[in-house]
């Protein structure tokens, strides 16, 4: 995840954790959060790319128009600009994760898909992405918090072994709804990425391959 790419994953946040607020400082958090590590899938359309209108030259309107902008930076907030229409972006972020690097764990923060994208692999491939990270920073525990009604997350985690281990009670602020503690504490075992292995060849055999490029 780049800077560039923020607004797009607020959208997806918004859509997928409505009541979540403040939203994800995300800025702060790549730009200032060492142990951080965000992931995004993208899908390429040549179609849009090929028509995006090279930048205008600079002249006298646009500078004039930079300058209000400006000022309106210093006398209020800025508002952002709305973003384009999703069939005309070269690049659509279509997910996300994130995950702290902590000393003794690796710790799921995040993860999200745009909703129309999902039931496609993709949180999957996002999750296997985020084990391939534990497994090159040699971390042999994940964990992670998972609202108590979250099914489709939670079948996520137990698709790839994650374990119940614990229960925060009223956890999340807007409805105090408790959270499930999952864990995997073999990530580095032969017999976890034998099994981890096996999944990950399903997942291209059903949905094909993906350049996975990990930060
Ligand atoms: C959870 C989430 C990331 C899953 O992403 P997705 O791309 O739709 O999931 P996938 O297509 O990769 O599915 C992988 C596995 O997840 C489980 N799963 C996903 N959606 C499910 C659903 N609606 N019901 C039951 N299981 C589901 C299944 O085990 C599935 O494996 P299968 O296809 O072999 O049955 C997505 O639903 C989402 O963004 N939800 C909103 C945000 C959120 O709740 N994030 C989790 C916070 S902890």
């Amino acid at each position: 995840m780049t800077v560039e790419d923020i607004p797009q994953v607020l959208e997806i946040e918004h859509q997928s954790f409505p009541t979540m607020w403040p939203p994800t400082a995300f800025k702060r958090e790549l730009q200032q959060n060492r142990l951080a590590n965000y992931i995004v899938l993208i899908e390429h359309n040549s179609a849009a790319a090929a028509s995006t209108p090279e930048p205008e030259p600079q002249h006298h309107a646009a500078n004039l128009s930079r300058l209000f902008g400006e000022l309106r930076q210093i006398l209020g907030p800025r508002e952002e600009p709305p973003l384009p229409r999703i069939e005309d972006r070269p690049e659509l972020i279509v997910g996300f994760i994130g995950v702290w690097m902590l000393p003794d764990e690796a710790h799921i923060v995040t993860v999200a898909i745009r909703d129309s994208y999902r039931r496609q692999g993709l949180g999957e491939l996002l999750l296997i992405a985020a084990i391939d990270l534990a497994q090159a920073q040699r971390q042999p525990l994940l964990t992670l918090e998972v609202r108590v009604s979250n099914e489709a997350a939670v079948a996520l985690y137990e698709k790839y072994g994650f374990e119940r281990v614990g229960l925060r009670p009223r956890y999340y602020s807007d409805d105090h709804e408790d959270a499930l503690v999952l864990t995997v504490n073999s990530v580095l075992t032969e017999e976890f990425s034998a099994r981890f292995a096996e999944l990950r060849s399903e997942h291209r055999r059903r949905w094909g391959d993906f350049d996975l490029t990990l930060p």
